[in-house]
């Protein structure tokens, strides 16, 4: 699929293909950990007079294609943020049908990502999710455990502010019992904490749609990650706007406070 595609006009002016432009991009350090806030959809239907949740679904053939070329980059860990803590103060039917998004996505998706072995995961308040949403995430994570490529880390009903309030409640816990002893508390031990324990701090987050905000994302996670802000609409963001995002990132110069 993507040696048809042909995007780049190298320096000779001779077009390459996608395939040439990863394992171009391959050669300088790749981010581990990109996270992407997918917003957008909503606007990208409205454009077409078309209902909000069209939207939705156009979006999700992105989560596909951009999948891929992640795990083609070599990137780790691709965190996607698909429904905040907020999001449920949005219409009924919208609401309805971002909770039948996974079955849709993982119904015809799942066997493509086992065979590209991607492993699936989760953050979130589970609790709330319709049981058809969570059996669905579950059994992508069940189906996808022993890959050990690609992570595709979906934040569905995330919110920041509550993950951290829940960690600080986590340790103020085993403080009370004695497992944790206050000296012992810093920032490495807190993130333990947090619904992102098993992954490292994003490298390089990318928000689609021309809205500069987090919109509770990742707040502690994000310190000292690099952003890239687009005016693209989620569901017309394509393979070219992520390998201009990791250019950009392979241009900058992270100091993390030093010179
Ligand atoms: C992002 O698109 C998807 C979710 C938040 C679930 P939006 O639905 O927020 O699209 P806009 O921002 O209204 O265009
Ligand atoms: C953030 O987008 C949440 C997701 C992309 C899932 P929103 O569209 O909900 O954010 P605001 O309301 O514009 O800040
Ligand atoms: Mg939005």
């Amino acid at each position: 699929m993507f040696n048809k595609i042909r995007l780049w006009k190298n320096q000779n002016n001779n077009s390459s293909t996608l395939r040439e432009k990863i394992e171009e991009v391959r050669k300088l350090p790749v981010p581990e950990h990109v996270a992407i806030i997918m917003d957008g959809n909503g606007r990208w239907a409205k454009k077409r007079a078309l209902p909000r949740i069209a939207g939705h679904h156009e979006g999700m053939k992105v989560v596909r294609k951009i999948t891929k070329l992640a795990n083609s980059l070599g990137i780790k860990t691709l965190t996607l943020y698909a429904f905040s803590t907020e999001n449920w103060k949005r219409p009924k039917n919208e609401v309805e049908y971002l909770m039948k998004l996974p079955e849709e996505f993982l119904g015809t998706f799942l066997p493509e990502l086992i065979e590209e072995n991607v492993q699936v995961e989760m953050m979130g308040y589970k609790d709330q999710l319709p049981v058809h949403t969570l059996h669905a995430i579950e059994k992508a994570i069940e189906d996808t455990k022993n890959n050990d490529g690609l992570v595709l880390n979906f934040a569905l009903n995330y919110g920041s502010r509550s993950e951290i309030i829940d960690a600080t409640k986590k340790v103020l816990n085993d403080y009370k019992s004695g497992i944790l002893k206050e000296s012992e508390l810093n920032e490495e031990v807190f993130s333990s904490y947090l619904m992102t324990s098993n992954h490292k701090d994003p490298d390089l987050l990318i928000r689609t749609s021309g809205e500069i905000r987090l919109s509770n994302f990742m707040l502690w996670q994000l310190a000292y990650t690099e952003f890239w802000f687009t005016d693209v609409l989620w569901p017309d963001f394509r393979e070219k706007h992520l390998i201009e995002a990791i250019e950009a990132f392979q241009n900058r110069q992270r100091r993390f406070g030093g010179i």
